[in-house]
């Protein structure tokens, strides 16, 4: 059987088929790459060691219990200071100390909550960094 048409018809539909599925081809890389927090920030260039307030592994699975702990210390107790596993203090203060050294928010924080879809709400009274890297 011949369809009249019917090559204009598949061609059609071909173009069809690339022009809906095209945004999404062009998110694959986007929606696999896995985030890559940056810490080429003026401060943490300036240290000896690179380390956060605590091992990376415990940071990367507890900061956000840590910043709970922190604004506890805070507000309800009035401490203001945190000695490290290695007995090296910081000032409870997620302006001041986290984002003094994670001054590139967007490229650090919003890096990982992106892809993970989480949204911490911290920044509607928390004054986010002025974006810094180096
Ligand atoms: C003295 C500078 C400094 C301070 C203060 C600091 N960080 Fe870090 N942070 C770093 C460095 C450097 C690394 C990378 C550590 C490594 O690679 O071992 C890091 C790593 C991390 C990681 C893990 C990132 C990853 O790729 O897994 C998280 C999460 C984090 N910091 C959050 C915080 C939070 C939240 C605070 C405040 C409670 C904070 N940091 C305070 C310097 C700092
Ligand atoms: C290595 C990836 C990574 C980095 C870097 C990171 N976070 Fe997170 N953060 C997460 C993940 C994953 C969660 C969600 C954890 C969960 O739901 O159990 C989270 C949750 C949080 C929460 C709790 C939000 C909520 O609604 O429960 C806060 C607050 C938070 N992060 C603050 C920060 C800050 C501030 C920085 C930058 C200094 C930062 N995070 C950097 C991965 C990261
Ligand atoms: C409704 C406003 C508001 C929101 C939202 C908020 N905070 Fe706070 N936070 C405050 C106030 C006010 C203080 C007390 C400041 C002080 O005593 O210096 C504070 C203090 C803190 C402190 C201790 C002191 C300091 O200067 O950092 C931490 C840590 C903290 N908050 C973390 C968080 C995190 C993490 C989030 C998001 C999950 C968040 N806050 C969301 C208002 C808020």
């Amino acid at each position: 059987m011949k369809l009249y048409g019917g090559g204009k018809i598949i061609t059609g539909l071909i173009i069809f088929f690339f022009l809906v599925t095209f945004p999404f081809f062009l998110n694959i890389g986007k929606v696999n790459a896995k985030p890559e927090p940056k810490i080429d920030t003026p401060e943490i260039q300036k240290l000896a060691e690179k380390k956060c307030i605590e091992p990376k592994a415990f940071m990367r699975a507890e900061h956000m219990k840590l910043l709970n702990d922190w604004r506890d210390f805070a507000v309800r107790n009035g401490q203001r200071l945190y000695v490290n596993s290695e007995e090296k203090q910081f000032t409870i203060s997620l302006q001041n100390t986290c984002m003094h050294c994670h001054s590139n928010k967007k490229k650090f924080c919003d890096e990982c909550h992106n892809y993970m879809a989480v949204k911490p709400y911290c920044w509607s009274c928390h004054i986010a960094p002025k974006e810094k890297e180096s």
